[in-house]
């Protein structure tokens, strides 16, 4: 298993993940928990996205006054992101750089970060602890890391929701929890707890966890389709920091810092 290059997936990725609820819970969430960072600060942060994709949380914060450096492997997911910060007239203050993420500690044209992204990249890569390593090398003294990556207890719940116990018990004993190779569900869902330890052991401390589609996926559809996108956005946000809902989300928010 080799860290996942998204030239493939990029075009089905623009039309799945950010076009709708999901996208829309995802930004409430991630808007929610960097506001204490971001909020009231006149100073124009450096802000690094590792991984970073098309851009879209990255690429609102420039627009914002920030300064971004947008990196991934991805020339066609880097293309896709060219193409906005065109559009957006964002280009004086967005850099987009082919890098793996593991090479953004010793690259020079990337600044020590105040404020790091890391969004649904762990889950895809082949070691995501040394990963944690790298990125936390890459942060100013008192640096925020933003890290959401998918997780492997809501896709546990959800194969014993569906009755999938034979498929439960292959995933278990071959530790391979992986989708489709050409799937958007990722090759290695990773447990919490986990990656807690990994971001305690870099150094880094815990600020914030968050979980991002708490209950939308185990919703019915026609149940989701009836009710106001709003209504289940406000309730996703209210339940986001409550157990037991927040250990079952499709995804989940570690807002880290170093110290
Ligand atoms: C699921 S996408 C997430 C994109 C973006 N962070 C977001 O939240 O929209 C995962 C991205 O990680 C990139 N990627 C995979 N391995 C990488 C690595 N070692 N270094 C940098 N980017 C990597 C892929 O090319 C892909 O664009």
């Amino acid at each position: 298993m080799a860290d996942r290059n998204f030239d493939d997936l990029a075009q089905r990725f623009r039309k799945r993940i950010y076009g709708g609820l999901k996208g829309d819970i995802r930004l409430a969430v991630l808007n929610r928990d960097l506001a204490p960072v971001l909020d009231g600060k006149g100073d124009r942060l450096n802000v690094v996205d590792a991984g970073g994709g098309q851009g879209q949380f990255a690429l609102d914060l420039a627009a914002a006054g920030h300064r971004v450096w947008l990196t991934d492997i991805s020339v066609e997911m880097l293309d896709l992101a060219r193409e906005q910060v065109a559009e957006r007239g964002l280009g004086s203050r967005v850099q987009t750089l082919q890098l793996p993420l593991q090479a953004l500690d010793s690259d020079p044209r990337i600044p020590s970060a105040d404020l790091l992204l890391c969004h649904a990249v762990l889950e895809w890569l082949e070691q995501p602890q040394q990963a944690l390593v790298h990125l936390a090398q890459c942060l100013v003294p008192g640096g925020y890391l933003s890290l959401t990556f998918y997780n492997r207890r809501a896709l546990e719940f959800r194969l014993l929701q569906r009755g999938s116990l034979r498929q439960l018990d292959r995933n278990r004993n071959s530790g391979d929890w992986g989708g489709h190779p050409g799937s958007l569900t990722p090759q290695n869902p990773l447990l919490p707890e986990e990656v807690m330890g990994w971001v305690e052991q870099a150094g880094l401390s815990l600020v914030a966890h968050s979980g991002i589609r708490c209950f939308h996926d185990f919703m019915t559809p026609e149940m989701r389709d009836k009710l106001p996108p709003a209504a289940i956005v406000e309730k996703e946000l209210e339940y986001s920091r409550v157990d037991p809902y927040r250990q079952l989300a499709r995804y989940v928010h570690l807002l880290c810092r170093r110290a």
